[in-house]
């Protein structure tokens, strides 16, 4: 593993080295146990959307582990004046040790990888939320101890995150339902991926047929950063489309929910339901901390 830009990149094998990477880190942390595996290293962290939680859990992170970090907004950088992404990658390889990126493009995040010469960790696009699933995965295993077989279904937009969850839950021998209205399925390359899986996936409409039985119920924003215009729209198209005491009657009676936030309350989520589940989604933000510090070490490490 060179890069984090997408988890269709990583095998079976190195996702499960990350997970398992990420729940060691999490125990020497917890326990007070030093691990400064990367001493004196720098990682840029290009930021061209908002963030809480990336920002925080990837500049904490590289600080337990003894490293350095920057965080680079777009609107300061001169990549937001136009300086081409093939510049910055190779002028910013000269001075770091590893860049996280959180962009529109994928090509974007592609590119720097491409033209740069040290890791490059994406941090979302509009495409992919790699470390986001890491944790997720790495949440659900903690509650539910094995991720093989288990059911997880994913309700509302086909998005970012639903793209990458799709892959990485495949991978790791779990099965997704995906339930999205029409006009907003996943990409079409991931759809293209996960049919090869066979009924280990499934795309439907109707939500409660996708969260059937389910272990894990999983939703996002209806619209992500960058779709704010069209917010209102795809409130009419998502409607029916969000996660509430009667959907989760549905699944299996100890189902976790998990969201990764921020989360729009009374929209794809009641509030009923993100308390009740507060305890697994809370997790599932702290373990960004943990999966992120593994995927660090796991690239930057002498
Ligand atoms: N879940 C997530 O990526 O949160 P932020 O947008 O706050 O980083
Ligand atoms: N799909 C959301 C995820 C936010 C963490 C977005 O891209 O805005």
């Amino acid at each position: 593993m060179k890069h984090l830009l997408k988890l269709g990149d990583l095998t079976s094998q190195e996702i499960l080295e990350i997970l398992d990477l990420a729940d060691q880190l999490k125990y020497e942390q917890k326990n007070g146990i030093e691990h400064p595996y990367l001493k004196g290293k720098t990682l840029g962290m290009i930021f061209q959307k908002a963030s809480t939680r990336t920002r925080v859990s990837f500049e904490t992170g590289m600080v337990q582990l003894g490293g350095y970090p920057l965080f680079l907004s777009s609107a300061d950088l001169q990549i937001g004046r136009g300086e081409p992404v093939q510049d910055t990658a190779r002028v910013l390889s000269r001075y770091l040790d590893g860049i996280m990126i959180r962009t529109y493009a994928q090509k974007e995040v592609e590119d720097l990888a491409k033209f740069g010469s040290i890791p490059v960790i994406n941090g979302l696009t509009d495409f992919a939320h790699p470390c986001q699933i890491l944790a997720d995965l790495m949440t659900i295993r903690e509650h539910k101890k094995h991720l093989e077989g288990r059911r997880l279904a994913w309700i509302g937009d086909g998005n970012n995150m639903a793209n990458s969850m799709i892959v990485g839950t495949l991978k790791m021998g779990m099965q997704i339902a995906v339930a999205c209205p029409e006009g907003y399925e996943p990409d079409a390359g991931v759809l293209a991926f996960a049919r090869e899986y066979g009924d280990r996936f499934s795309l439907v409409r109707d939500p409660k047929e996708a969260a059937a039985d389910a272990d894990v119920v999983v939703t996002d924003v209806w619209a992500s950063m960058g779709q704010e215009g069209d917010a209102a729209v795809r409130r009419e198209a998502f409607r029916g489309y969000q996660i509430n005491d009667a959907l989760l009657a549905v699944a299996k009676p100890d189902a976790m929910v998990q969201h990764c936030l921020p989360a729009h309350r009374g929209e794809e989520i009641t509030e009923d339901v993100l308390e009740a589940h507060a305890g697994e989604i809370f997790d599932e933000a702290e373990n960004r901390l943990h999966a992120q510090k593994a995927v660090m070490v796991l690239l930057m490490r002498d």
